[in-house]
């Protein structure tokens, strides 16, 4: 969409070529597009070019050409990686010398400074909607939430300055739908799964993120397969540049922190789960999900995610990466907890 400014100045121009007429206007507009769909049909490479004489004008011909060739430099723009980040709890803004804290701004810049997104779509571990049904913010303006208990006051003063955008959640929703996932829209603000992390990848001061961030839940389930499909219907949002990330923890289990509380040693199933699941996301995107799906099954799967809800979101990214690549950038195995963060697909050259 041309921003009101523009508009006007194309207003002008096309007043100034045509007359002022709606009529003539209106010429103005969809003039170019009948010569675009005609260099598409007359394009060298098409059977039409080679039976009508007159596209056979060397000026036609090199003019179809350059349009052909633009179209497909457009196409092949790269899509933009996705991301599973292990964000940690509340305290996550707060602890610089966590060894999380640099690796997290460090990813961060890599996307304001390589990726320059248009938007962020972010699935975090704090929202599972329900078993069968997503829910997703369509608000511009939401509040943070402080879904946690017992932390410091300051931890509920904590801000973000987050954005939503109406037009990209109405978008996911048609996506969604056409992938026969039941979803809906409402207000709800950023959970910690986002803006702790958040606040340190893009940070408002240093590493301002500067574009519309939705946030989309989870099923309420533990289905990895249901959260790859999530992944996928969203995948196409990838062509416009457009991050997806999914944020939790790769080894997740609240329970046994009083047994390592000030130990940072990490616990067996911290490494051993932390280390198949590297193994399933880094597997050839043709076998990924079902290898990723199986890494629930293990038998140390229940300690590493007493609850699942921590791990859904890597499934998300997995899936909405389709052919790319995934590639684990950095982890910590840390008592009854892993680190692990993960990039699906390159970075642009
Ligand atoms: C192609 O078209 C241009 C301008 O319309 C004309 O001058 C030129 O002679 C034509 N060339 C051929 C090979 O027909
Ligand atoms: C078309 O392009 C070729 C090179 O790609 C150039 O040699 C030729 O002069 C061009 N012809 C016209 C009519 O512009
Ligand atoms: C910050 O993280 C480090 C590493 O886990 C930990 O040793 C330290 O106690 C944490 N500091 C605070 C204030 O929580």
């Amino acid at each position: 969409m041309p921003t009101a400014r523009e508009g006007e100045v194309w207003r002008c121009y096309g007043a100034a070529m045509f007359g002022s007429s709606p009529l003539r206007q209106s010429a103005f507009y969809t003039l170019p597009l009948i010569v675009v769909i005609l260099a598409i049909i007359f394009s060298p490479s098409s059977p039409l070019a080679r039976s009508v004489p007159f596209v056979n004008n060397l000026t036609l011909k090199n003019f179809s050409s350059s349009l052909t060739k633009a179209f497909h430099t457009l196409s092949k723009m790269p899509k933009a990686p996705t991301y599973f980040f292990s964000h940690g709890g509340p305290d996550v803004q707060y602890n610089t010398t966590h060894p999380v804290y640099p690796v997290l701004q460090s990813i961060g810049k890599e996307i304001t400074q390589k990726i320059k997104p248009k938007a962020v779509v972010v699935f975090s571990a704090h929202w599972q909607a329900e078993p069968n049904e997503i829910h997703l913010n369509n608000a511009e303006k939401t509040d943070l939430i402080y879904d946690f208990y017992g932390f410091p006051p300051e931890y509920y003063k904590a801000t973000y300055p987050n954005t939503g955008s109406p037009e990209l959640a109405s978008r996911i929703l048609d996506l969604l739908s056409k992938a026969g996932i039941k979803a809906r829209g409402m207000k709800r603000g950023l959970d910690h799964g986002v803006f702790s992390g958040f606040n340190v990848a893009f940070n408002p001061e240093t590493n301002p993120l500067n574009c519309p961030l939705v946030q989309v839940s989870l099923f309420n389930n533990e289905d990895p397969n249901a959260h790859y499909k999530l992944g996928q219907a969203v995948s196409s949002l990838r062509d416009e540049n457009i991050v997806i990330i999914g944020t939790g923890m790769t080894v997740h289990n609240l329970r046994d922190m009083r047994f390592t509380w000030g130990d940072p040693r990490p616990l067996p199933y911290s490494v051993s789960f932390d280390n198949a699941l590297k193994e399933a996301v880094e597997s050839d995107p043709s076998v990924r999900q079902e290898k990723m799906a199986a890494v629930t099954k293990r038998p140390d799967a229940r300690q590493a995610h007493p609850w699942m809800d921590h791990l859904m979101p890597v499934y998300v990214a997995a899936g909405a990466a389709s052919e790319e690549k995934g590639k684990q950038l950095w982890t910590f195995q840390e008592g009854s907890f892993a680190w692990a963060q993960y990039r699906f697909g390159e970075l642009p050259a």
